[in-house]
């Protein structure tokens, strides 16, 4: 669904675009729609299809937008970016982790250029800001989907969410995000406001640089940039399922999340899932 507002939208971006292949594929591949459910969904079918590698769907708003495990992304009109963008790696993805901790650097790099905020990032797709939520990244292989150049089914599809939280809603935010979450131009709080649509292109830009060195297989400063902005590490942190309580000492070349264990009885590697960082007042956050 996209009307006249949309396709300006649309022809800003790609005008803004400083990019090669981000946000780049063939005419007419890219979308900026008004409304949908969700942007990875859309682009997953689209990925399944035969889509090219920088097709990118932005909408202005979600009615089911997902983050990880399945849980909802609440994706208020005009209130946040809401974007998707094909990736078609030459090398096999084997580890997603380092992907999204790389993508984490990607979209705080934007951020930074485009507001002056500095995100702070939560192991291991969250982007924080005030020990609350401002965004996330939802990384996906959609199952089926074709190459387009020999039309064969094609694992190595990736779908690249982010989710950034732009301008409050209107009224009260849902009760589930109503102390987690955290707006951009809230935190500015000067009333500047903030332009989605150079937001997205810079956003582009950055996920083809760190892109670059993942296919090049030189992402380890990537992840030294990571470290740097960490709110994870040195943290004591625990497991959803509370098997595990401990400090968390690094993340190791593919992304996994090296804990030293409370009980003294050494250094475990999370590989993916849930922690909880412990607060100033004990509990666990
Ligand atoms: P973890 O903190 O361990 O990464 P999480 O609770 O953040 O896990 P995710 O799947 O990463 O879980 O993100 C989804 C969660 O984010 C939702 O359950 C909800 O609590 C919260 N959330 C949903 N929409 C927003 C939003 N727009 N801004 C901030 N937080 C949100
Ligand atoms: C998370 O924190 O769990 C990740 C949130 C990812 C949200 C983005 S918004 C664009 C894309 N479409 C979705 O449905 N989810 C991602």
């Amino acid at each position: 669904m996209a009307g006249e507002e949309e396709n300006k939208r649309l022809f800003e971006f790609e005008r803004a675009l400083k990019t090669r292949v981000v946000g780049r594929p063939s005419d007419g591949a890219n979308e900026y729609l008004a409304s949908i459910d969700s942007t990875n969904n859309r682009l997953a079918a689209l990925a399944r299809e035969g889509a090219p590698e920088g097709t990118t769907i932005i909408a202005r708003e979600q009615t089911a937008g997902r983050g990880r495990l399945g849980r909802a992304w609440v994706s208020a009109p005009d209130s946040g970016l809401y974007m998707s963008t094909l990736l078609r790696p030459r090398k096999d993805i084997s580890e997603l982790p380092v992907i999204t901790l790389c993508l984490g650097v990607a979209a705080r790099r934007a951020v930074q250029a485009v507001t002056g905020l500095e995100l702070g990032l939560k192991w291991v797709n969250d982007l924080v800001l005030n020990a609350r939520k401002a965004g996330g990244i939802l990384v996906e292989l959609p199952v089926g989907s074709k190459s387009v150049a020999t039309g064969q089914s094609d694992n190595k599809a990736l779908v690249i969410g982010i989710g950034i939280n732009i301008k409050h809603p209107p009224g009260e935010l849902p009760e589930e995000i109503a102390e987690r979450a955290i707006y951009l131009e809230d935190a500015l709080g000067d009333g500047t406001t903030i332009d989605t649509v150079e937001l997205a292109a810079e956003l582009c830009y950055q996920i083809e640089s760190i892109y670059k060195r993942i296919e090049a297989d030189d992402q380890a400063i990537l992840l030294d940039e990571w470290r740097a902005a960490s709110v994870t590490l040195g943290r004591e942190i625990k497991t959803a399922s509370g098997d595990l309580e401990g400090t968390a000492v690094d993340i190791d070349e593919t992304g996994a999340l090296l804990v030293k264990t409370r009980d003294g009885t050494g250094t475990r590697i999370l590989r993916a899932g849930e922690i909880s960082i412990r607060s100033q007042d004990g509990s666990y956050s």
